[in-house]
Formats: C-alpha cells, structure tokens, sequence
C-alpha cells in the first residue's frame, strides 16, 4: 500500500509555491500533431463524484470502501489531505480507496488545503450533519469566476444551523437537537449546493425537500451510495429530491460512475484527429446532450458491448452552435474542448456559455494557434479554419488546459502545453492514454 509520502503527486506544492526543485505540476506536454488515434482508452473514475463520496465518508463512523476511484488526481489528493487533517484514516492503491471518518480530530477546514480545491467546501454538509458544528474555509474565486457558496449557507440555515462568516471562514453551528428537516428552493440549479444540502439532509430531524436541484450524473451517484448507507432519499436525478433523516448511517462498498467529461474529451479526440478509438467503461447514458452535437458535426459514436467506439463520418466536421446549460443540458465542462473541435470545421459554430462568468480563457490561446473566434459577452463565434498551426501555449483552468491539447493533436508542428498542474487535476494519466492511441505527445 503506497503511503502519502512515497506518492510524488501527494507532496507536489502547489505552483504558486517557489521551490528550487520544479514541481511536477510545472512540466510542459508537447505535442507534435497529425496523428489519427487508433486503440482503446480506459476511462476513469468521475472526479467530480468521487470528491463528494469522499465527503460523504464524514457522515459515519463507519469504513467506506470505494472502486473505481481516480486516486492519482491532484485534486483526489488535495481532498485527501483535507479529510487526513480532519483526522479520517485513508488508504489508496490503484483505483481502491478507503476512508475511515470513525475519530474526527477537528472540524475546521483550514485555508491552505481548502484554496487548493474547491470541491472541499462539500465537507460543510457532512461535518455540521453528523458533529452539529463545522469551520470551512471559504474557498474565493477561481480562474473561471467568482464562484459564491450562498446557496449552499442559506440551505443550511434553512435547516436550523447559525452561521457566521469570520476572517474567511464560514463558521456553523447545528440546534441543540441537531438539524432540522426544511424545504429548499434552490434560487438557481447548482451542483455543489445540491449536494451539500442533499448529504446534510440524510441526518437531519424529519423530511427535507430540495427543489430546483441539480440532476448532474455524479448527483445520482453519490445519493444512490448515500442509500447505500442506510439514508433515505427519493427523486434523484430529478429536481425535487426528498430525504427523510435517519439517525445514523453505515459504511458501505460503492463504485465510482465513470467520468463522463474524460469519456467526451477523448470522443472529440478521436473524432478531431479521424481515427477509430474505444473507450473501455464508459457511459452513454450520461452524455445524451454532447452526443446529439457531436453527432451533427459529424462524430458517429456507438455501443459495443459497454465500450464506446468513436469515428469521425465525414472528412471534415461541421460546425454546430452550443449552449452551456445544467443537465441534462450540454455540460460547461465540455464548452472548451468542443471549441476546440470547431476551430477546424467547416463553417461556423457559436459557443454561448450560461453557467460561469469567465469561462473563455482558452480563446486567445487557440487563436495564438491560427484559430478565428470572437467573443461577445457569453458568446463567441468560432469560424473554422484550414489547419492549426503548434505553438507554445498556457492555460489557466482544467478544462482549457486541455482543449489546448485537443487543438495541439491536430496542429501542424509542435504545440507545447505550460503548466499542466491544471490537466492533473482532472485527467489520469493523459499523456500516457493520448501516447497508447498514438499520439506523438510526451512531458518535458
Ligand atoms: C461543479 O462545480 C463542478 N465541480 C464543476 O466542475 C462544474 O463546472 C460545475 O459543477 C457545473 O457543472 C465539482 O463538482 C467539484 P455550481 P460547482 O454550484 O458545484 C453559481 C471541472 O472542470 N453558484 O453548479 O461549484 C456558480 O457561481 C469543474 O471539473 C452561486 O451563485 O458549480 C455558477 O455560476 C469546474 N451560489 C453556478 O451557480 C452558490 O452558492 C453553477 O455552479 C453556488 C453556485
């Protein structure tokens, strides 16, 4: 079993961080485009689930056992390294993960983990459900934008918590008796939000209702785990989700859903370079949405036993017009690699993106590589043009990050991606999964 400290990702700083030995997270990917993909890719664990089942650990003494887990992400580790402080005891090999939340030490979650991730502020829920009080960093603005919790602090009061916010912190506390049952209207559908109010739900007193919930994939799951564990819960993946609190929960086994942002990301690689790849663990189901668009530029994805096999029907892809919207909608976390994909179209496609602020950083730098898109306000227009061309680019979230590496599979020459801190936060192994179809991509 591989300890924290022989694991180089789990002790990597973080790049803001000056060190005279360069963190792994600085290194660069370089990619020398033209080549068609052809093989099969695994598709990992959910990142965007499994953070929150971690968080869901907190909700028993006792262990939860998960399969399926994507245990070499930064982010995995940053959440691991917040549950560790806590006092949970963790152990990872490969994809297995367990957690132990039976001799929780503090219920603070200070600000130097919490600033790293901010998937972490879903421990709120959980501490304040199970311990009646919890002291969560808050986590501020990210790159993508200013990204509130108000949502998920209003909730909670609904359900009887008094809570504060002091030097940064969110500083709540439960009713003697504990949590109260209340009705939600979530103002605005939010994942995080939903979540948070969804597991401290499971121990309240009596019957919560969540209306105007999310309905993300990654939502099902974890309810369907938190079931597992003896809590109470109907209407997932609808937008009214009811839970009847229950006094304790129990440890259980569950597997991590695969991630549906990796399955699309590598879908649209494949189709963007016109070979023929398979996705090995991959759900159809959860990607309805991206495949109807991929569909009409021209990516023909089908089912064969589990596994996805994607092709491209048409030399050259169409250009089609997106909108970023909450699920079953097309996902904001594949507005960056679809506008990669409509860089080389032929015709035009307009990206309107709904869910964050500032979610376009990648347009400069795609434009740096030949690409022709304008951005007005929420929209940009994206006209393909006739061949990218390599270039040394830098991105400043995960999700741009690799729509850079989209755009360098197809580039004529070499594209160099800086700072690939952002895609190990997010995409396992990618240079080594890219390199197995046979991209000619390598870190340096
Ligand atoms: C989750 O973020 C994901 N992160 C994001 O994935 C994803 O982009 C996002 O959901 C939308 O699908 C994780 O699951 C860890 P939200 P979350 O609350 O929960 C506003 C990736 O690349 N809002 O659904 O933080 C908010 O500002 C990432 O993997 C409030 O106003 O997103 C945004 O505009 C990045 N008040 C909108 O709601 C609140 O209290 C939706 O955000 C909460 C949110």
């Amino acid at each position: 079993m591989p300890t924290e400290a022989e694991n180089t990702w789990d002790n990597a700083e973080s790049p803001s961080q000056s060190s005279s030995t360069k963190p792994s997270g600085l290194d660069k990917i370089k990619i020398i485009g033209g080549n068609p993909l052809y093989g099969t890719i695994p598709i990992s664990g959910a990142k965007n689930c499994a953070l929150k089942l971690m968080c869901a650990s907190l909700l028993t003494g006792e262990t939860m056992y998960f399969e399926n887990s994507p245990n070499s992400l930064r982010d995995m580790n940053s959440q691991r390294e917040l549950l560790r402080y806590l006092g949970c005891k963790i152990e990872h090999e490969g994809a297995a993960l367990t957690i132990n939340a039976d001799n929780i030490e503090t219920y603070t979650a200070p600000y130097d983990i919490v600033r790293k991730m901010r998937g972490s502020i879903l421990v709120l829920g959980p501490l304040l459900a199970r311990f009646g009080e919890a002291k969560v960093s808050l986590p501020g603005g990210c790159a993508i934008g200013t990204r509130p919790v108000d949502m998920h602090i209003n909730g909670l009061e609904e359900m009887g918590a008094t809570i504060t916010l002091d030097e940064g912190y969110i500083n709540a506390k439960a009713p003697a008796g504990g949590l109260q049952g209340a009705k939600i209207l979530f103002p605005k559908v939010s994942v995080g939000a939903t979540e948070n109010l969804l597991m401290a739900a499971t121990l309240a007193n009596g019957t919560s209702t969540l209306a105007n919930a999310a309905r993300e994939p990654e939502i099902v799951d974890l309810g369907q785990c938190l079931i597992k564990m003896g809590a109470k819960i109907t209407g997932l993946g609808t937008d009214t989700i009811r839970v009847e609190g229950v006094k304790a929960l129990n440890g259980t086994q569950h597997s991590v859903i695969p991630d549906r942002i990796e399955t699309g990301t590598y879908i649209i690689a494949a189709g963007m370079t016109g070979g023929t790849v398979t996705l090995k663990n991959a759900r159809i189901d959860t990607l309805s949405s991206v495949l109807g668009h991929l569909s009409q530029a021209g990516i023909e994805v089908t089912q064969n036993n589990g596994d996805l096999v994607v092709s491209r029907e048409i030399e050259r892809l169409r250009g089609v017009d997106i909108m970023t919207e909450p699920y079953p909608g097309f996902p904001t976390d594949m507005q960056a690699q679809f506008m990669a994909m409509l860089t080389g179209a032929d015709g035009a496609g307009m990206v309107t993106e709904t869910i964050f602020e500032n979610r376009f950083m990648h347009v400069p730098e795609l434009n740096r590589m030949g690409a022709d898109i304008t951005v007005q306000g929420n929209s940009a227009i994206v006209r393909g043009v006739n061949g990218l061309k390599g270039a040394e680019v830098m991105a400043t979230d995960l999700r741009a990050s690799v729509s850079l590496v989209l755009a360098g599979l197809v580039a004529k020459g070499e594209t160099t991606v800086n700072r690939i801190y952002h895609l190990e936060r997010g995409y396992e192994d990618i240079v080594g999964k890219l390199g197995r179809v046979g991209a000619n991509v390598r870190k340096a």
